[in-house]
């Protein structure tokens, strides 16, 4: 499918069914995260893949997936990452991020729906799934079957004149 047409149609889902995501879909889905390109390609940003009812229950104590039957937790080595010389900033969060924008539009490519999730209590991911502190768990991606159409905010964007400015 053609990139602007896959980015129009993503939206949240809220709402999933309670089917699996087959194991071959996982692994693509990983694998367009693994593919991802990082900041002096250190490579900082590690996956989860929540998907054992157990893991799903210990994830359900810090945040709402909305019953998805998948959730990845982005984390990111902060001791890995690339630090900008110039102010300090590291890029931590961006290479979580990019490896979660791929996920995201792989599992869409396939059909499935996807939510972008930063309200987590980090300290209860760490705590839960072993994170040593060096590991920042950025963002959750929650995966499924969606079963609903649209979500509030789909498709409700700033113009493009608002957007941009050319100089
Ligand atoms: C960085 C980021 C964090 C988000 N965190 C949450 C969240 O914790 N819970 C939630 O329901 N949606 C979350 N969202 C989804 C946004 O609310 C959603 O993308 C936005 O409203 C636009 O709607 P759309 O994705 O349906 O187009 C997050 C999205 C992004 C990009």
């Amino acid at each position: 499918m053609d990139f602007i047409e896959l980015a129009r149609r993503r939206y949240s889902s809220r709402k999933y069914k309670s089917d699996k995501v087959e194991d071959d879909k996982i692994r693509s889905i990983l694998e367009a995260g693994r593919l991802s390109p990082s900041a002096r390609n250190d490579q900082p940003v590690r996956v989860i893949a929540v998907r054992s009812q157990e893991g799903l229950r210990k994830l359900g104590e810090a945040c709402n997936i909305y019953d998805a039957p998948l959730a990845l937790i982005v984390c990111a080595d902060r001791d890995r990452t690339w630090t900008r010389s110039y102010d300090g900033m590291k890029t931590t969060d961006i290479d979580a991020s990019i490896v979660t924008t791929q996920m995201m539009y792989e599992a869409t490519d396939m059909g499935l729906g996807t939510l972008w999730i930063c309200m987590f209590k980090p300290d209860v991911i760490r705590k839960n799934f072993g994170l040593p502190e060096n590991m920042v768990p950025v963002n959750i991606l929650a995966v499924g079957y969606k079963d609903d159409e649209t979500s509030k905010n789909h498709g409700v964007r700033i113009p493009m004149d608002e957007f941009v400015r050319y100089e």
